[in-house]
């Protein structure tokens, strides 16, 4: 196995699996050459032919090319692995042939504690990351994690990523997001890669399967084009990463965010962005499948029916759906995983069940209040006190449940309400508090001095903080300082 690792003007570099370095000149390919293409070199003393992977007519007469050990320092440099399971263990003499012999074994800091004897086999010292570096300041590390993802962050903070390899994860070091290559934002006549962008819809049309197909595609193009340099919508994204990302696009997430026809809300938040489309969505016929059929018949199709699947309901109020019912029935039937965004204001007894199911991934309720008398001036609907009722009635004790706060200029900006809303937060035993912003507006000084206030109280009774990506970049670091400072 080979890869295209850098092209240049009309050189394309391949870097072979036996650290080789094989440049090609660009002419000579049949085939477009990209970056990070997969190809298989084979070469004798007089020709080397380079065959693209998923096209295996397509050669590549190379025959003068110039074939250089590569990476020389990087092969003498020590190897060491980080990260012990059992798999690592068994398959640990077949690494060894892959990478040569490690001087030491990397474990996490808080997992140094399960190896008292500090030896693995009896010969391989188990040290913290710190001490590796400390006696092998230029080694490689190879992670042995199948899931390798916050490892990968956390060596990136030390090392170079070219020092960085992996044995098991699927990994590329190239610019990336949190959600490009495995999240669809599935709306009635378009999708998002993300959904933090407004402007990477991208139209289309047809059967959910077309449209499934057509979101692929659009992904494999976008993260090519990334990759090389071309423009994409992506570009000025503060999101957009370099770092390690999974090399293979593979849909985890479906996302029902922006409303489809028939979705319906019983309340009128006044900050709401889609508010306005319930009168259009429901006035009269309207084009396209609703969240039932399109959840029932992404239910029926094998390749998204997978337990590694994520479905998100945030549109509208799914409890307030005349189709509620059988979207459970639909949900109990399927492996999916689910987030639930709700209101709270309604109590269905399927939801109650479901979230027995263990399948929860979490529930996000959006409270912005502390009063009664706020709650019902944002959301124009008196029932504060039946949403902290349902909030205790719902079998939310095992669910990763979050409560929500959207700081609102004038209107939630004030100690009563934010004292309010964090009592209830403790009431129903809440474990993460939600931090937001109205659609990225920037916080006042008053409203910066009480997420200051919130984060203090929330850090004394042990109760997370998470960030909306609704909030200004600004902001997002004014809280990640408030929160390292109070810890
Ligand atoms: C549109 S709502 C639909 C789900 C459900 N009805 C609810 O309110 O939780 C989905 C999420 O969008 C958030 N949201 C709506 N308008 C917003 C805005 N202008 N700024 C930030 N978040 C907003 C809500 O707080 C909610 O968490
Ligand atoms: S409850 Fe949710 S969907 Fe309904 S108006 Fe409020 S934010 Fe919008």
């Amino acid at each position: 196995m080979a890869k295209i690792i850098k092209i240049e003007g009309n050189t394309v570099f391949i870097g072979t699996d036996d650290w080789k370095l094989l440049e090609i000149n660009k002419n000579d390919c049949v085939f477009e050459p990209v970056f990070g293409a997969e190809v298989e070199v084979y070469s004798n003393e007089t020709k080397t032919i380079v065959i693209k992977k998923e096209s295996p007519k397509l050669l590549v007469p190379a025959e003068n090319n110039n074939i250089i050990e590569i990476k020389k320092d990087v092969i003498d440099r020590p190897i060491l692995y980080y990260g012990i399971s059992e798999n690592m263990k068994k398959n640990f003499s077949k690494y060894v042939e892959i990478t040569g012999e490690p001087k030491l074994i990397i474990e996490q800091d808080d997992n140094l504690k399960d190896f008292p004897e500090k030896r693995l086999f009896d010969k391989y010292d188990i040290v913290s990351l710190d001490e590796a570096l400390e006696c092998h300041p230029d080694a490689v590390i190879w992670v042995t994690y199948l899931y390798a993802n916050n490892t990968a962050k956390r060596l990136l903070k030390r090392i170079e990523p070219e020092r960085i390899k992996f044995l098991k994860a699927d990994l590329e070091y190239r610019k990336g997001c949190s959600f490009l290559g495995h999240f669809i934002d599935y709306r009635v006549d378009n999708f998002s890669p993300c959904c933090v962008s407004g402007n990477s819809q991208v139209k289309t049309s047809g059967t959910i399967a077309e449209r499934m197909a057509h979101w692929e595609r659009h992904i494999r193009q976008l993260i090519d084009d990334i990759k090389n340099g071309r423009p994409t919508k992506c570009d000025n994204c503060r999101y957009l990463k370099e770092g390690f990302w999974p090399k293979k696009v593979w849909l985890d997430y479906i996302c029902f965010a922006t409303n489809h026809p028939g979705d319906v809300c019983n309340l009128r938040c006044s900050y709401c962005f889609v508010e306005k489309r319930f009168k259009d969505l429901n006035s009269g016929d309207k084009e396209g499948y609703t969240t039932y059929e399109t959840i029932q018949q992404l239910s029926q199709m094998p390749e998204y029916n997978r337990p590694d699947v994520c479905i998100e309901l945030s549109n509208g109020e799914f409890c307030a759906n005349k189709d509620c019912d059988e979207i459970f029935d639909v949900l109990f039937k399927t492996k999916w995983k689910v987030r639930f965004v709700t209101n709270m204001t309604i109590y269905k007894e399927k939801f109650a069940e479901f979230l027995k199911t263990g399948r929860t991934t979490n529930v996000l309720t959006s409270l912005d209040a502390g009063t009664p008398e706020t709650y019902k001036a944002i959301k124009k609907v008196d029932c504060f006190n039946k949403v902290i009722e349902n909030m205790k009635r719902y079998p939310l004790q095992d669910v990763d449940f979050k409560l929500k706060y959207i700081f609102l200029d004038g209107v939630n900006d004030n100690e009563t309400d934010v004292d309010g809303f964090y009592n209830i937060v403790k009431d129903v035993g809440c474990k993460t508090i939600f931090i937001s912003s109205d659609r990225c507006k920037p916080f006042t000084e008053k409203i910066r001095e009480l997420v200051v206030r919130l984060i203090k109280k929330a850090k004394q009774d042990g109760i997370r903080i998470a960030k909306s990506s609704y909030i200004a970049s600004q902001d997002d670091i004014f809280i990640d300082n408030i929160i390292n400072d109070v810890e």
